[in-house]
């Protein structure tokens, strides 16, 4: 969960919501959600959220009052999934909407996402608060991640976030990139940082055609021993404790994309820090 102190000084102030609303202002889901509308603003900042490029879904199973919990569903819809979900029945999440621009979600968030409750089948989800917003068509791949991380003893793990950061994707353009570990490798060769926020690297999906559980079922494979998965020629989605981290793991990665690629611009192959310097790094930074 995002330590809400350290983002008090720094809420949007364009982030209103209208009426009665789940997300009370100064309440604990206010301010996870002022944390989403955050990074909503950086994707699209950064050039990565292209009209309703990438969403987000974040648990807020902490943060629902009682009153919310008990409410009956505004709507409740069945996943297409081929086995149930397990250990997320009963959870709480905000998600951004589908079709919904990036931009709009960080000015008004609770306009374009929804809190929704995955319900006792593991196969259905509820929309509780606050309207009707069909949640994002990438959703199976969000509940999906969540259930992978909490059933494998990852409780910490609460935020997802998938977005289109230009030049991760095009890097995965080059078949010679999506072979086994030569991303991540590369990637960390860039800047010591990269080895350190992002220690087990990225993992990749060939491509596979959006929402379907096709590429739900191969982004699990991959994020058993990563810590971001690449679709290929389409984007990458982070796991991660609160929101933020989900953008500092793909920054990272996109920076260090950005300087292999400033230096091909430049006419040379970057020499990369050596493989006995990144091991050294595993070392200094008590890295697993
Ligand atoms: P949604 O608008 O349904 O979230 O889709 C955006 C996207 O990036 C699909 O991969
Ligand atoms: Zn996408």
């Amino acid at each position: 969960m995002v330590d809400i102190h350290s983002i008090e000084g720094n809420l949007p102030e364009k982030f209103f919501v209208s009426g009665a609303s789940v997300c009370m202002p100064c309440s604990e889901l206010y301010y996870q959600v002022c944390a989403i509308a955050e990074v909503a603003g950086f994707l699209w900042q950064r050039g990565w959220a292209e009209r309703n490029g990438g969403n987000i879904s974040v648990c807020v199973t902490d943060c629902i009052s009682s009153s919310y919990k008990d409410r009956n569903p505004l709507k409740t819809v069945a996943l297409p999934l081929t086995h149930p979900l397990t250990t997320i029945i009963g959870e709480y999440y905000y998600v951004t909407g589908t079709n919904r621009r990036m931009r709009d979600v960080a000015v008004n968030p609770m306009g374009n996402g929804a809190i929704i409750r995955v319900c006792k089948d593991g196969k259905s989800y509820d929309i509780i608060a606050d309207e009707v917003i069909m949640p994002t068509s990438e959703l199976v791949s969000h509940l999906e991640m969540h259930d992978f991380e909490q059933s494998n003893g990852r409780k910490q793990i609460k935020a997802v976030c998938h977005t289109h950061p230009t030049q991760l994707v095009a890097l995965s353009h080059n078949p010679e990139m999506l072979k086994p570990d030569v991303m991540t490798r590369l990637l960390w060769s860039m800047i010591p940082e990269t080895r350190v926020i992002v220690p087990h690297g990225i993992g990749i999906v060939p491509y596979r055609q959006p929402g379907t559980i096709e590429l739900a079922a191969a982004t699990i494979e991959q994020l058993a021993g990563h810590d971001v998965v690449l679709w290929e020629k389409h984007g990458c989605l982070a796991v991660g404790e609160d929101i933020l981290e989900t953008f500092d793991a793909i920054d990272t990665l996109a920076k260090s994309a950005d300087i292999y690629l400033d230096c091909c611009t430049a006419g040379f192959k970057p020499q990369g820090i050596a493989p006995d310097m990144l091991e050294g790094l595993v070392e200094l930074f008590h890295l697993n």
